[in-house]
């Protein structure tokens, strides 16, 4: 198995108020075991938790906190400073310098790097449960993730001020952990893609639902292809009895509902959408509360349309390039294509479904359809499958990227 998995080698790596301060002393020693050199750039309020000579140590470099160190700015500028890192780190990230850098500002060494460099930026929220749901909060986050910032965590779970809820910041080892791949060489290297897999549960009462035989192994196997393409994944899973694939986030979920809004929980900042779950096309009008009694001969279900997940995603305002699965019996090719233009996606994998095909399986065979191309992935393991596929939608996804990009013709 090939891995893509190296950390960016040069990291400036922000320091921001907050007993989290501590962790990032941890964090300064993992990245360099995967061989990053660390700049470590704190701010006023971190040196107050924790003192900057503890970093210079760990990192055996000078610590940076102010803007007016002459001494410092003379061996290299905060603008030489901003070009030299890979990519900027802020762990832990307070309320107030996330309201600083949504707002542009520049009143610090730290945020002025932020502001000055055109590496990639990741923050790692770390503050009070109530300072993490505040409204102000979440709209400076909207508007970092809408430029480009990239999240990490918080996780949930018992806080330094005694109470319990989000807003803890990500444990080092799972930040190192998210930075793997992030300025590697593979096809998707350093991109958010969010994956559905599996099954959906649609519950008619306490005991009984409806589904379907898909066992989650395509959408596990492209889950792990991405990952292995440098890839951040978030896989969406369905209920299926199979190991999270290293290095990917799972969310577990039942239900068609509950798929709809996990995938739209972290679609904020996917790049790649890829719908691999065989999600429930209706759902019962309504689940009984207690078992359903064997009282008549016949028995009449009423069922309502679930929500179509990835027509959803593909309708965004800012949209994610959207890759569906097509599972069809018979004239696979017409049906698929069908689904390409009407759910607006850019790309659609066709399987043969039925009898001894796709469904829990530990093979696959898949016909890729975008606008104007197509391509026979030939039946082999799921895994080796996966890879293929995985290496046509990085090279589609670059396609439609650099036609973005084109210049307009000036009009003449
Ligand atoms: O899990 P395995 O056992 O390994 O089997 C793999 C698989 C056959 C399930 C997989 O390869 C596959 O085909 N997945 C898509 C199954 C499916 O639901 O196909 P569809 O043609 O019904 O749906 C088309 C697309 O719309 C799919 O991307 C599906 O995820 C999406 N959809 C469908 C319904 C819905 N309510 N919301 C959706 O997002």
């Amino acid at each position: 198995m090939t891995t893509s998995a190296a950390a960016p080698r040069r990291i400036l790596l922000g320091i921001t108020g907050g007993i989290a301060a501590y962790k990032a002393a941890e964090l300064v020693r993992r990245l360099r075991e995967q061989g990053a050199q660390v700049q470590v750039v704190m701010t006023e309020a971190a040196t107050r938790f924790v003192t900057p000579l503890t970093f210079q140590a760990l990192s055996g470099r000078p610590v940076r906190t102010g803007l007016w160190d002459e001494a410092a700015e003379a061996a290299m500028g905060h603008i030489e400073l901003a070009r030299w890192a890979d990519l900027v780190l802020v762990a832990p990230a307070s309320a107030d310098f996330l309201a600083r850098l949504a707002g542009g500002r520049a009143d610090d060494l730290l945020a002025t790097l932020c502001v000055a460099t055109e590496a990639p930026i990741w923050v790692a929220p770390a503050m009070n449960r109530l300072m993490w749901s505040n409204v102000a909060t979440r709209a400076n986050l909207a508007t970092l993730v809408g430029r480009g910032v990239r999240l990490l965590g918080p996780d949930s779970g018992s806080q330094a001020c005694g109470e319990t809820g989000e807003g803890r910041m990500l444990e080092p080892a799972a930040i190192v952990e998210a930075l793997r791949g992030v300025g590697s060489t593979g096809a998707l290297a350093g991109l958010n893609v969010v994956i559905s897999a599996g099954p959906t549960r649609e519950p008619l009462d306490p005991v009984r639902f409806i589904s379907n035989r898909s066992s989650g192994k395509m959408g596990f196997a492209v889950a792990a292809a991405a990952r292995e393409a440098g890839a951040h994944v978030t896989l969406v899973s369905g209920p299926v009895s199979l190991p999270t694939p290293a290095g990917v986030r799972r969310v577990d979920v039942e239900t068609a509902a509950q798929m709809y809004a996990a995938v739209h929980a972290s679609i904020g900042d996917a790049d790649l959408y890829i719908g691999a779950a065989a999600v429930a096309d209706y759902t019962p009008a309504c689940c009984e509360s207690q078992k359903i009694k064997k009282t008549s001969d016949c028995l009449e279900l009423s069922l309502h349309r679930a929500p179509d997940i990835l027509a959803s995603v593909a309708a965004l305002e800012r949209r994610p390039f959207t890759v569906g699965f097509a599972a069809e019996t018979t004239e696979v090719e017409k049906h698929a294509l069908a689904k390409l233009v009407r759910k607006r996606l850019d790309l659609i994998a066709a399987n043969e479904v039925g009898t001894d095909r796709a469904f829990d399986r530990e093979d696959n065979a898949l016909l890729l359809l975008w606008p104007g191309g197509r391509r026979e992935l030939a039946l082999k393991s799921k895994a080796d499958l996966a890879r293929e596929f995985v290496a046509v939608v990085a090279e589609r996804y670059r396609d439609a990227q650099r036609s973005v990009a084109q210049p307009v013709p000036a009009a003449v």
